[in-house]
């Protein structure tokens, strides 16, 4: 028998299991399970067994999605949805408001189910999973009833496909289907094969509810059900998983207009700077890579720490990192349960072979029995090291240290991916500037793994586009106000001409390329006739040298939006002042429209903002606009001129350089421009502009990796092209509608939306 005294030493607890029998029973009762699809469940055909990866007993049957399924589930979900988005947005609203009290009221339940099934700690699905998802709800029957008011003019996109992963299965589920119904969708779900049977319990609450029919499908089954559903073209796909089969999605999408948003993986900075809380920060490492197994996308797996305090931070964390219980699920007091399946565990621990293998130490770590690894981290691990580089989705950070602030960011920051970050600091001066300048779409201030339905989440880089939560997470749910289009024309393959000649023949003027503020002929010499004179005819390497003009370029977005806006106005006022000579070379819609868009986006550039998201007390919560980098622009082929203001201003606006690629056709007045530019203190390198074959330029800009977005006006094969291009790095593509680019329809706030990505800061504030 132990003394009261040696158990508070020990902090050695009994055991404290969570009743399981009602979830059981629910398990023998339903089973085995089919999908649920127009609003009822499915006899099973063939089925695989989900387990409980604790134990490895099998906790019921499910049905292995066929194409058929699928295509069924996709029917009744078409079917549903013109009734569905017909209803008020009030009535829509009060369905999700019932299924967030429906969630609340089966809480434990749904913990402990989840728990099972996925071997994470019953402290984190009761205390963190579940009470979010019911939140979600909430915040997005808040978002139903609003719609029209928030979102004037916008449209349901129609049936939504939605994939998720098993890391947190029903929390995914609720932030795919929440926003997606509040907008007026319909979807179908696949959940991940290792975790469906929340999934279905949702399904449950679905007909509870009295949800119509049709308005929410579930189909499980493994990959290959996910990749029938994105055959299935529905109206969008929302993926959340690895990045590999995100970039093959974005393959299979290409050219065919469904709509993207991509959530994928992440190798994410945890920075303590000198000055941070060290027992604070420990406590973060614990929130961040030992929460789930590790097994979270935004993790703070790499732990960053200023030199000076390594030694004693580490001593602090190698004390915490051993008390850690590592045990059964259910036992209220575990902090880590089992690693979703053998297969994940395979691969955290050859991914930490390999790591070993290449020099690093593994400190704890161990494999146990079954599904279980101990929490551990890799130390003396060098930049390139795998261990460094991949994503290992387990409970084994890797921990290295930096001398200097700027030394701390360029660590961060040298990763493929940009999810998420924390920066530990007790000066906020120093905290705010780490975290302005992480290259992430979610950044912690002395903290971890915050949450809110409220504050947007997702990537920059390979960590994919688009968010999930908030006004911003339901703009990616809904159409934007439809604009009238017109039909461009096809350029005419250029026709080459060596340079002088044809002088006095009609030859008024020979352009040159504009790559870093400055006229440059192109790489391969060759000219060719467009009416009025002979264009540049680019390639690849100009594109390349325009792409790394416009990367120098990046104290543009450092001036802020005032500094930028007098720019901008500067433009308006040298266009103005010549508008007689670009209206003799194009129209005076053109140029009056040119000038209009310079005076629109100066206006508006310093009024695109982000916002303070209310999530919980005590924390401060900004959602801010930031530019891509380097954008890339294919501009149409017709209103050379004012098509070319209309998209290269709101981008410039925002902070972005451009690599734009003219009008084929037509481009010659954009060489007027060059000096309007030069003579308007527009810094070099911020607008670049090559011309020369659509076809074969626009691919070539999508492909590079130093282009972080691209607009593309233009459907067909070429955007099929582009986007397949894009693919490579995962970089959005946008695909204005062509349009009258004189007319209202060209300018507005719709521009500006994509040509920013949205960083979400969190603070917590007070005592
Ligand atoms: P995964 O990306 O294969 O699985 C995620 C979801 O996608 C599952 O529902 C799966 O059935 C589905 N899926 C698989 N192949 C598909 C395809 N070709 N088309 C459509 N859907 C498909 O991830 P997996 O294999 O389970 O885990 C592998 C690694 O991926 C992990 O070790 C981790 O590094 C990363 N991962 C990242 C997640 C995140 O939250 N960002 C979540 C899960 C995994």
């Amino acid at each position: 028998m132990s003394r009261v005294s040696e158990i508070m030493e020990s902090m050695e607890y009994g055991p404290s299991v969570e009743d399981s029998s009602a979830v059981r029973d629910w398990l023998r009762d339903r089973g085995p399970f089919g999908h649920f699809i127009g609003g009822s469940f499915t006899r099973p055909g063939d089925s695989f067994t989900t387990r409980d990866p604790a134990t490895g007993e099998a906790l019921a049957q499910i049905a292995q999605g066929t194409e058929q399924d699928v295509a069924e589930a996709v029917k009744a979900a078409r079917k549903a949805q013109n009734r569905w988005a017909k209803l008020s947005c009030s009535e829509r609203a009060r369905y999700l408001y019932a299924i967030a009290r429906h969630v609340q009221k089966r809480e434990r339940f749904l913990s402990v189910l989840e728990t099972l099934d996925n071997g994470k700690p019953i402290r984190e699905s009761r205390d963190i999973d579940v009470p979010l998802v019911a939140r979600h709800f909430y915040h997005h029957a808040g978002w139903a009833e609003l719609r029209d008011d928030e979102f004037p003019g916008h449209a349901p996109l129609g049936v939504c496909g939605q994939i998720i992963p098993w890391n947190f299965p029903l929390l995914m589920l609720a932030w795919k289907i929440a926003p997606a119904l509040a907008a007026g969708n319909t979807v179908v779900l696949k959940p991940a094969e290792y975790t469906p049977l929340t999934a279905l319990a949702f399904a449950e609450i679905c007909r509870q509810v009295g949800l119509p029919e049709g308005v929410v499908n579930i189909v499980t089954g493994d990959g290959a059900t996910g990749a029938a559903l994105v055959r299935a073209q529905p109206d969008k796909i929302a993926f959340t998983g690895s990045t590999q089969v995100g970039r093959g999605i974005a393959a299979t999408l290409a050219g065919t207009g469904t709509k993207l948003t991509l959530e994928l993986g992440g190798k994410s900075p945890f920075v303590i700077m000198d000055d941070a809380d060290l027992d604070a920060a420990v406590e973060g490492v614990v929130d961040s890579i030992w929460f789930n197994q590790g097994q979270v996308c935004c993790a703070g797996s790499r732990i960053l720490v200023a030199e000076a305090v390594t030694s004693r931070f580490e001593s602090l964390l190698r004390a915490r990192m051993d008390r850690l219980r590592v045990g059964a699920p259910l036992d209220k007091s575990t902090d880590i349960g089992a690693i979703v399946d053998p297969v994940q565990k395979d691969r955290i621990l050859s991914i930490c072979a390999a790591a070993t293998a290449a020099g690093a130490e593994l400190v704890g770590g161990q494999a146990g029995e079954g599904c279980f690894i101990a929490p551990g981290y890799l130390r003396n691990i060098a930049p390139a090291n795998p261990g460094m580089v991949q994503e290992i989705f387990g409970p084994i950070a890797t921990l290295s240290t930096f001398r200097t602030a700027d030394e701390a960011v360029e660590l961060a920051n040298n990763t493929r991916y940009g999810l998420a970050g924390s920066v530990w600091s007790e000066s906020a001066a120093v905290a705010t500037d780490i975290a302005a300048r992480i290259k992430a779409g979610v950044v912690w201030i002395n903290g971890a793994n915050m949450f809110d339905a409220a504050a947007p989440f997702g990537g920059y880089r390979e960590s994919g586009f688009g968010r999930e939560g908030g006004r911003t997470g339901m703009r990616d749910y809904l159409a934007e106000p439809p604009v009238k289009p017109a039909k461009d024309t096809a350029p005419t393959p250029p026709v080459l001409m060596a340079e002088g000649e044809g002088k006095g023949g009609g030859i008024d003027r020979t352009m040159k390329l504009y790559l870093g503020g400055a006229q440059k002929r192109p790489d391969g010499g060759a000219m060719y006739t467009v009416p009025g004179g002979l264009a540049p005819l680019g390639n690849r390497k100009d594109i390349r040298n325009a792409v790394e003009a416009a990367a120098k370029a990046g104290k543009w977005a450092a001036m802020g939006g005032d500094g930028r806006a007098q720019v901008l106005y500067y433009i308006a006022e040298n266009l103005a002042a010549r508008a007689d000579d670009f209206a003799a070379r194009t129209s005076r819609a053109e140029a009056d429209a040119a000038i209009a868009r310079a005076f629109h986006y100066a206006a508006r550039a310093d009024k695109f903002d982000g916002a303070n998201v209310q999530t919980r007390p005590g924390h401060l919560v900004n959602v801010i606009p930031e530019p891509y980098g380097v954008m890339a622009i294919t501009c149409p082929n017709r209103q050379p001129l004012a098509a070319f203001m209309s998209l290269v201003m709101p981008a410039i606006a925002m902070g972005n350089s451009v690599v734009a690629i003219a009008s084929q056709d037509d481009p010659l007045v954009l060489a007027d421009l060059y000096q309007v530019f030069d003579t308007s203190d527009l810094p070099g390198g911020v607008v670049n502009i090559v011309t020369g074959a659509t076809a074969e330029l626009a691919p070539v800009a999508a492909a590079h990796d130093g282009v972080a977005a691209m607009w593309h006006v233009g459907g067909g094969e070429g955007l099929e092209r582009v986007e397949r291009a894009a693919g490579g790095n995962l970089k959005p593509v946008w695909s204005p509608v062509n349009r009258d680019w004189t007319g209202p329809d060209a300018q507005g706030a719709a521009f500006l939306h994509h040509a920013v990505q949205w960083k979400t800061v969190w603070l917590p504030y007070g005592a």
